[in-house]
């Protein structure tokens, strides 16, 4: 789980074992580590290295298996784009009957060129701009999710100017805790999300009357890496109790959009099934004859991305053997910002029978915060040798920056035995392209 530091009694799992437990992966004694059918050292020999890399059939399968537990209830996946927003992704997942839930004008913009149609995309978010609230209302989006009266009263405006009406889902805050890390947790009453249970009754009832405002439902979205459904079912049973009483006084109530957050094993944990969530919503929510929206990123992107980085050098101390990768914090920050733990692998198969000891694995910013892993066993390993970084095609590449001038890692998508190129590295000119200095230090 986050920010959890192996306990002794709960030893970390071993690469091997991590491979053994993802279904894309596998280790071959010629090619090493396999993607699907697609050895990764021949995508780090062409791309270079940092660069992430995609299964498209996990991608797929994840997809599938989520529509099939929700089957029997009128639910639709909607993709949560900041998981990870590559056009390529949003395609394959729009393929396979997924809608998406966008947060800004960005991702909108990205869901339409991606090829999903308005009628599938929702939008939350607690600081939507009067821009973004235009663009959402000019290609007539399924869904706005409202965090606000004050945002409820500025679309109404806009709406209305317009001459639009906006279909509107009430985001409920049901203070739950989803047992997860603080900086990723959204459902708690000091959380800036949502509006609390007492205060949704009145402003449904206010925006029933609003011009350019259809109220439609309610929507909740507790937090992120959840590993349990006790907070979901805490959640919905909340919802399920607050749309009886907006039914009772006269609403209509037709969708509940029941967010994402639904976690993934990086470090063995066990993972919740989706059938479970889907058992969740259907106790609680399952027979109010409502239209249902889930909007998972992690669970559906998580497992299929990974990062491959190159060992630059090993640098030994009095104390701690130091494995300086050529990835870094500015490519994936997920440990930098929540301490996660995620699995890291050799590619070649030589290196990960090796025998292994306690490192640290780094990289190259100048900040401590660039580590990996702390005290993790990984084999000996010589300087340009390989490793995958595991589970990091969610909240990976999305989060990434250019800090300490280092450019945007590539990217590849495997399909079983093909794989393609889906960003190139970014070229260091790009990186002060939109750059201009002032007309006086050049005179
Ligand atoms: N819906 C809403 C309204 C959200 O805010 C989020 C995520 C999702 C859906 C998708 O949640 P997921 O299924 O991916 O857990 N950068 C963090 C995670 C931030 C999640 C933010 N909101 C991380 O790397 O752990």
């Amino acid at each position: 789980m986050i920010a959890s530091r192996p306990a002794r009694s709960n030893p970390d799992p071993t690469g091997l074992e991590l491979i053994a437990a993802r279904p894309h992966l596998s280790m071959h004694a010629m090619d090493g580590l396999v993607m699907e059918g697609v050895p990764l050292t021949a995508i780090a020999d062409a791309l270079g290295t940092p660069s992430w890399v995609y299964s498209a059939g996990i991608l797929r399968n994840r997809l599938g298996m989520l529509q099939a537990a929700l089957a029997g209830l009128d639910a639709h996946v909607h993709y949560a784009v900041k998981a990870n927003g590559h056009r390529a992704i949003l395609r394959l997942l729009a393929a396979g009957g997924a809608g998406a839930d966008v947060v800004s004008e960005g991702e909108l913009l990205r869901a339409r060129e991606a090829g999903i149609p308005p009628s599938q995309i929702v939008f939350s978010g607690v600081g939507k701009t009067a821009r973004e609230i235009t663009r959402a209302l000019t290609e007539d989006i399924a869904q706005i999710n409202v965090e606000s009266a004050e945002e409820l009263a500025m679309l109404s405006g806009l709406a209305q100017a317009m001459a639009r009406v906006a279909r509107v889902a009430l985001r409920v805050n049901p203070d739950v805790d989803a047992g997860t890390h603080e900086k990723i947790t959204t459902g708690r009453a000091h959380n800036k999300f949502g509006i609390s249970l007492a205060e949704i009754p009145s402003l449904y009832a206010h925006a029933a009357q609003l011009p350019g405002i259809r109220p439609v439902g309610l929507a909740v979205h507790i937090g992120s890496q959840i590993l349990t459904m006790r907070p979901y079912t805490a959640a919905y049973g909340r919802v399920a109790a607050l749309l009886g009483e907006l039914r009772a006084a006269g609403h209509d109530v037709e969708v509940v959009d029941c967010g994402g957050g639904i976690g993934i094993g990086y470090r063995g944990e066990p993972e919740p099934a989706p059938a479970a969530l889907a058992g969740a919503i259907r106790s609680t929510l399952g027979r109010l004859g409502l239209r249902l929206i889930v909007e998972p990123g992690r669970w559906l992107a998580g497992p299929a991305g990974l990062l491959l980085a190159s060992v630059v050098l090993i640098k030994r101390t009095p104390r701690t053997r130091f494995v300086v990768l050529d990835a870094a914090m500015n490519d994936l920050v997920r440990p930098a910002m929540y301490d996660a733990w995620h699995g890291i692998v050799p590619l070649g198969a030589a290196d990960a029978v090796r025998p292994s000891s306690a490192a640290d694995i780094v990289g190259p910013v100048c900040e401590t915060g660039d580590t990996f892993a702390r005290n993790r066993l990984l084999p000996e390993l010589a300087p340009n040798a390989r490793v995958a970084i595991l589970d990091a095609g969610a909240y990976g590449s999305v989060m990434s920056s250019t800090y300490n001038a280092r450019p945007l890692a590539a990217e590849a998508m495997v399909d079983g035995a093909a794989w393609a190129t889906i960003r190139e590295r970014q070229p260091y000119r790009a990186l002060w392209e939109y750059e201009s200095v002032p007309a006086w230090q050049t005179r």
